[in-house]
């Protein structure tokens, strides 16, 4: 009998969407049992036409089965839209140690020495990620050669999405730059800036890592410390070339990581253009931005001075390359965090 009651509920026709309630899907159970014919009705969202539907189904059905009851259960059973993004930190629970690479200073080389520093711990056998928090300047898609690539997305269980990292050179790149122009990045404000950068780090599928840099962008502004407050840093490394000027910098960047809020242990710095040294002349070391300007900035910090980079030609070019660059000093610079971290 419970296939005649379908017939019978075929021709009721949705008057708003034109199709039958079979069709549409929301006839639900149907039975028949002692006397009374059950079944569901079910729409997908709050639908005015409820009332009228049920009142057609129930005289069709009392006119075809006058000795049954007729009961309607209405349902409205609202489709299950994706879940909210909830940033947990489930993507980081194989994580080991997370670095931010920091610098009171924009253009101080920041984004240079995270992505060969990423290579370098790599290429020691360490299993390594790197997250370019930077949304208005992401640098890391061209110093990697990675420009232009898409990230695959993976469904989760609960409906939402995990990025998965680019991987080159041994280890996985994540950055803004792989989704956004910087036009479009430029007219993130706030709160969007902010969770875009957490996504960069909280909704990517990382796996196990030994050490996940963070490229934190230039500045102390609400980004970072929205950033530093919602990560479990280990350890945050300075960035600074070595002026006298960029002491002031450098120190509001030292106070964000060691504000008791945050209270990120600070791993060291690292002297950045620290000297010039043509080609033709490899004995001679020109100080651009003054002598030992890293040292004493160090220990006017109270903290490491982890490495002295000079400026090589071969940087600036690797890094507009996308290849890595070879250097011994990014070697000694990885060993010196991986003692500290
Ligand atoms: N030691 C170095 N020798 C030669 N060139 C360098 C060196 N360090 C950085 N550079 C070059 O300086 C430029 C700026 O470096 P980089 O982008 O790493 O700085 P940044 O601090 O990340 O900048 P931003 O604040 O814009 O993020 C790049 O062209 C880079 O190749
Ligand atoms: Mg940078």
């Amino acid at each position: 009998m419970e296939q005649e009651v379908l017939a019978i509920l075929s021709q009721v026709i949705h008057p708003a969407k034109d199709a039958d309630i079979l069709n549409l899907g929301m006839v639900e159970d149907v039975r028949v049992e002692e006397g009374k014919i059950k079944f569901r009705l079910v729409s997908s969202s709050p639908d005015p036409l409820m009332g009228s539907i049920k009142k057609q189904c129930e005289a069709l059905l009392k006119e075809t089965f006058p000795d049954y009851k007729v009961s309607i259960i209405e349902l409205v059973r609202e489709k299950k839209t994706k879940r909210p993004l909830e940033l947990g930190q489930e993507q980081l629970a194989n994580v080991g140690k997370i670095i931010a690479i920091a610098s009171g200073k924009g253009g101080v080389g920041k984004s240079t020495v995270s992505t060969n520093l990423a290579i370098a711990l790599a290429k020691a056998g360490y299993k390594v990620g790197l997250t370019d928090a930077d949304v208005y300047g992401p640098s890391i898609p061209k110093m990697t050669g990675t420009e232009g690539m898409i990230p695959e997305a993976e469904q989760t269980e609960n409906g939402g999405e995990l990025i998965l990292p680019i991987e080159k050179f041994g280890v996985k790149w994540m950055s803004i730059g792989y989704f956004a122009t910087p036009e479009q990045a430029l007219i993130w404000r706030g709160p969007m800036a902010c969770n875009a950068l957490k996504q960069m780090v909280l909704q990517v599928k990382w796996g196990e890592l030994d050490y996940l840099l963070i490229d934190l962008p230039p500045g102390t502004g609400d980004i970072h410390i929205s950033m530093v407050h919602d990560i479990p840093l280990s350890g945050a490394v300075i960035v600074s070339t070595p002026q006298a000027v960029a002491l002031a910098d450098v120190l509001k960047g030292v106070n964000m990581f060691r504000n008791k809020d945050i209270n990120v242990p600070i791993l060291g710095l690292v002297e950045n253009m620290a000297w010039f040294t043509p080609a033709e002349l490899p004995e001679n070391k020109y100080y651009i931005f003054g002598k030992e300007g890293g040292v004493k900035m160090a220990s006017q910090l109270g903290i490491d001075l982890l490495a002295q980079i000079p400026i090589y030609m071969s940087i600036r070019e690797n890094g507009d390359l996308g290849t890595p660059d070879t250097i011994a000093e990014w070697a000694n610079l990885a060993e010196e965090v991986v003692k500290r971290s």
